[in-house]
Order: structure tokens, then C-alpha cells, then sequence
């Protein structure tokens, strides 16, 4: 991912839990950026960055994903309290998310109802991530140009809270599907689980990994080192697609349920 530097903290955002915010980069710029001192922490930085990588690799629309570099100078005169603890916690490499003007939340109700190659694209995607935020309450989702943007994905690769048992959840299923908002569109599955696997081969994992920056991959858990860290993340996930059937199958039960 390209580096940018953060120059002006235009606006914090209405929604998300993270405090994100605008902010303007040295390019001119206006990017949504996710803060590493935020309390979600780096982890949620990381998963954006790999699921984010991936979901573009798999052939959906993504905001450009870029290492936002933050001056511990830029929110001293900052007079909200807590977005200036943030800035001062979150000095150094940050998240910057291409802003999307006009975007606007998609609504399942209000529509358009996507395509089923394209819901299944997402529902698959996410399934294989285990991105447990695409419901009906908050899809993650926007529309802009007409076309559907996926965004947020903070929560995905849960399994990196618990590198113990990541050898495990790597051939798991993924109960959460059940509440996927694009679920009741998703008629073809089968198909786009090949699609995933042809558009993202291991060197996509490894490219998706690769754009991780190093500063958030601080020697954590079992791993001396990023380079263990990230080799980590291309086994889980590899071994998790290769397992696809599994996430697949309980994919294809939940629909069913639905209706
Ligand atoms: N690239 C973007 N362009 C335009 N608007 C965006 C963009 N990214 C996020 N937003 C808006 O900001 C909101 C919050 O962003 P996001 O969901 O990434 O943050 P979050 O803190 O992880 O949120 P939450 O945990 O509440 O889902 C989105 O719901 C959307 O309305
Ligand atoms: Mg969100």
C-alpha cells in the first residue's frame, strides 16, 4: 500500500465505533482514517488491510487501502479530549481508507438488490475472512458511482485473538453467515467460492499480507518476528479456503433457512 502523510484532521465521523475520522493527506487527499490507538487496537488495522486486500483480489469494489502516517504535532491544538488522546496514542503508521464523497449506506431494504454473483462474491469473501460485520444492522457496505463498495473489515480474522487455536478455526465453519446481509441474495455460491479461489491464489495471500506495514505486527503472541507473524496469516488462510467446503456447506444452510 502506498504511504501517505496525514496533514489536517478535518472531521470526525457520525458513525463507527473506532472514532474514525477525515483526514486530509499530503496528496490531497481525503481519506477515512482507522486509528491504531483507537481501542480496537492494531489487530483490527491488520484485518482491514489483509480482508481488505483479499476482497479487492477477489474482484469487489475497495476504497484504496494506504499506510497513513500520523505527526504526534497534528492533534496538539485538537480541543475535543478524546480525539486528541486518540491522535497522541496513534502517532506513526495509521489506516487511511480512500473517502468515497456522496456514498451513501446500503439499506437491504431500500435496494437496489445486488446480483447474485456479486452477493455471493461478498457472503463467500466473508465466510472465508470470518468478517462477522456485514448485517442487516450495519452493512459495511456503500453505493457510489452504482456500484456496491465494500468497507470495514475491522473484525475480520478473529482467529488472530487466539494464535493457539488458529490451527483449528482454519477448518471451521462459519455459524455468523446466518446474519450475512447479502445472504438471501446469494443464489450462487458454488461459483463464487471458485471464483475466490482462482482470483486469489496463495501469492494473493501473500500479497495481502505482505501490505500489512511492519509497525503493526510488534513481535505479539508466539511470533519472534512479523516475518513468523505474517507467514502465519498466509497458512490460516490458505488452509481455510482449501477447507472452503466446510464454510460452503453452512453457507448453503443458512439460506435455505431463510426462507
Ligand atoms: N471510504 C469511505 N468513504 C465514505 N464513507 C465512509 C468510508 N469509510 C467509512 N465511511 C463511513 O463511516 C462509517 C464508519 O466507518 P467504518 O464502518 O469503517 O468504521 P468503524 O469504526 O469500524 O465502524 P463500526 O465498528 O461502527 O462498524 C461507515 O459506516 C460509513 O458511513
Ligand atoms: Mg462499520
Amino acid at each position: 500500500v502506498r504511504s501517505v502523510r496525514a496533514a489536517r484532521y478535518v472531521t470526525p465521523l457520525r458513525e463507527g465505533g473506532s472514532l474514525p475520522a477525515i483526514v486530509e493527506g499530503d496528496d490531497d487527499g481525503l481519506y477515512v482514517a482507522k486509528f491504531r490507538g483507537a481501542g480496537q487496537g492494531a489487530k483490527a488495522l491488520v484485518a482491514e488491510v489483509i480482508a481488505g486486500e483479499l476482497a479487492r483480489a477477489a474482484g469487489l469494489a475497495v476504497p484504496e487501502l494506504v499506510a497513513l502516517e500520523l505527526d504526534p504535532a497534528l492533534g496538539r491544538n485538537e480541543p475535543d479530549y478524546e480525539i486528541r488522546m486518540l491522535l497522541k496514542a496513534s502517532a506513526g503508521v495509521n489506516l487511511g481508507v480512500d473517502y468515497l464523497p456522496g456514498s451513501v449506506t446500503f439499506d437491504p431494504v431500500v435496494g437496489p438488490a445486488p446480483d447474485a454473483a456479486l452477493a455471493s462474491l461478498v457472503v463467500a469473501l466473508d465466510a472465508w475472512v470470518a468478517n462477522v460485520d456485514r448485517t442487516a444492522r450495519n452493512t459495511n457496505l456503500l453505493l457510489w458511482h452504482r456500484k456496491l463498495w465494500v468497507i470495514d473489515h475491522g473484525a475480520a480474522l478473529g482467529f488472530h485473538h487466539a494464535w493457539d487455536a488458529a490451527r483449528d478455526t482454519a477448518r471451521a465453519p462459519f455459524p455468523l453467515v446466518k446474519d450475512h446481509v447479502l445472504l438471501p441474495w446469494a443464489g450462487a455460491l458454488p461459483a463464487a467460492v471458485a471464483a475466490l479461489k482462482a482470483r486469489a491464489p496463495r501469492e494473493a495471500v501473500e500479497a495481502a499480507v505482505a501490505a500489512v506495514p511492519d509497525a503493526w505486527l510488534s513481535g505479539e503472541g508466539p511470533f519472534a518476528e512479523p516475518a513468523a507473524q505474517r507467514a502465519a496469516y498466509v497458512a490460516h488462510l490458505t488452509r481455510r479456503l482449501e477447507a472452503s467446503d466446510l464454510w460452503l456447506e453452512e453457507a448453503e444452510r443458512a439460506r435455505a433457512a431463510l426462507v
